[in-house]
């Protein structure tokens, strides 16, 4: 193997690991998927299977990544396909083409998340000019927003200001990727993760001293934090929490394997991951939970609040509190600078997820393919470019939301599934345990030994075959879709066919070049 006798590059501290790693997972998932799926799935109801979700998918999940990724980085691999190669002993060579699924599904997230994360860019922008103050009923900042997602209607602004603001973003982007690991990837998240807790603690407690309008605070807190333990046996509600689970923690893409493949091969891995996964929950429901929702819920009353969740993913977080933050108490500045917090704590939460999302395809092209990290990162950023221009132009026919549910959705569950099967079965529970702990700070549970093998792989098929025969299936067929937007979806999914052809042709070469090195 020509790339094993390479030196990898290597995260420089702990604490800039620990920060990289939870600015990988703390994203727009937590701030602004996570209020809409609680509200939508009634509150405290969702929060039941959201935690065991959490203690059955997402902890052993993490571990395992982090496991497969640390592995696979000592091995001279730091994308999927060859940690499955490593995985099963080079002896089963369909693993890595399974394995390219956790390159270009997180290629195919960056493109569109990266969009959406320029948004928060260009509401921060117009949070400082108070340019959508006056609008303060959610029917016109709905407006606002549409017209900003919408290049072809400039009501509100030009058509062009989107694709402005999106061609900063991925700027920004391609010049912390190229600077690298250490200098690029890990000072972003030293800088910019202090920086959103900061600001998201500075929100809480705006939003808990809010004197009551529609409601008080508490009544929104009470709408999360009250279980109705009869939601246990809706199936909708565990696919949403498991959905969830899977979105916030970055697992089931190839993300987490990809940082961890850049640790020491002692570097300890049971504390790390549990940290950052429990870093994660805390930015999700103790910040992202005493934000949007109770602020919603003040302003509009729980129906009021669910109602607009219910219209759709950015209208609790950007229409709904863009209302709350001009019905402010105070002067309209001090509106202005809350919603200004806000919406560049999503921009940072979004960015520092965004090269998390690229590095899989960094790192394919760099280690499978000889490019140069500065060449890698142009390559990143010009696909991000040119597709995510088909997001630009045609968000309004719902590709984007296509985009998301194969690849941010369905796909992780189907990936994750495949991953702990190889890990549990092929490479084997007693030698991925022994494998989690060298150099470990803590032991697992040995309760996890058992989850690991069974449990998880369970309920992760269980949740598969669910999910195929309620949504995926109803979907594939594009039942009840607009039949004016059915020829933007196919080509939506043809685009992600054709990337995903791509990275099977370029592994296929790749792996021969290898073969005829040695
Ligand atoms: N976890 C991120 C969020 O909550 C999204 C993400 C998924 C980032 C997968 C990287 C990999 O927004």
């Amino acid at each position: 193997m020509s790339v094993e006798g390479h030196a990898r590059e290597q995260w420089g501290t702990r604490i800039g690991l620990v920060l990289a790693m939870a600015g990988n997972a703390v994203g727009l998932g937590n701030f602004l998927r996570f209020p809409v799926q609680a509200a939508q799935n009634g509150g405290g109801t969702f929060m039941i299977p959201y935690f065991i979700s959490f203690l059955l998918l997402g902890i052993p999940m993490m571990w395992i990544e982090w496991g497969i990724g640390r592995y696979g980085g000592a091995h001279g691999h730091g994308t999927v396909p060859g940690m499955f190669d490593v995985l099963t002993d080079r002896k089963m060579k369909w693993a890595k083409y399974l394995g390219i699924l956790g390159v270009v599904m997180p290629l195919v997230v960056f493109i569109y998340y990266t969009y959406v994360a320029s948004w928060m860019l260009g509401f921060s922008f117009f949070s400082l000019t108070g340019d959508f103050f006056g609008l303060d009923g959610v029917d016109e900042m709905r407006s606002y927003l549409y017209s900003y997602q919408n290049i072809f209607e400039s009501s509100s602004h030009g058509g062009w200001i989107a694709l402005l603001f999106f061609i900063i973003t991925i700027g920004f982007l391609a010049w912390v990727l190229s600077r690298g690991i250490s200098a690029g990837i890990e000072k972003l998240a030293l800088v910019g993760m202090p920086i959103l807790f900061l600001f998201a603690f500075l929100l809480v407690v705006r939003v808990l001293t809010l004197p009551a309008v529609e409601a008080a605070p508490a009544e929104g807190l009470n709408f999360i934090w009250n279980p109705d333990w009869r939601s246990l046996g809706n199936a909708k509600v565990w696919l949403a929490a498991a959905g969830q689970m899977f979105f916030t923690l970055s697992i089931g893409m190839g993300c987490i394997q990809t940082y961890a493949s850049y640790l020491r091969k002692r570097d300890d891995i049971t504390l790390t991951g549990l940290s950052t996964a429990a870093t994660n929950e805390f930015a999700e429901v103790v910040l992202g939970g005493t934000i949007a929702i109770p602020a919603a819920v003040v302003f509009f009353g729980v129906a009021g609040a669910t109602a607009i969740a219910n219209r759709g993913s950015y209208d609790l977080g950007i229409v709904a509190m863009g209302v709350v933050f001009q019905g402010l108490p105070g002067p309209q500045i001090l509106g202005q600078l809350a919603a200004f917090l806000w919406f560049f704590l999503l921009f940072i939460a979004g960015v520092t997820s965004c090269v998390a999302l690229a590095s899989p395809t960094l790192a394919f092209l760099q280690e499978e393919m000889g490019m140069t990290r500065r060449n890698a990162a142009r390559v990143v950023a010009g696909l991000g470019l040119v597709l995510g221009m088909f997001h630009v132009v045609f968000y309004q026919k719902g590709v984007l939301g296509e985009w998301d549910y194969w690849a941010g959705t369905f796909g992780l569950v189907l990936f994750a599934t495949i991953e702990i099967i190889l890990f549990s079965f092929v490479f084997g529970i007693d030698r991925g345990w022994e494998e989690l702990h060298k150099g470990a700070d803590i032991r697992i549970p040995r309760i996890y030994k058992p989850i690991m093998k069974w449990v998880t792989p369970l309920f992760l098929i269980t949740l598969l075959s669910w999910w195929s025969v309620t949504e995926a299936f109803p979907k594939v067929l594009m039942r009840g879709v607009d039949s004016g937007d059915v020829p933007y979806l196919w080509l939506a999914r043809l685009l992600m066919l054709a990337l995903l052809a791509i990275g099977l042709v370029l592994l296929k070469r790749a792996w021969a070049r290898k073969t005829s090195d040695t």
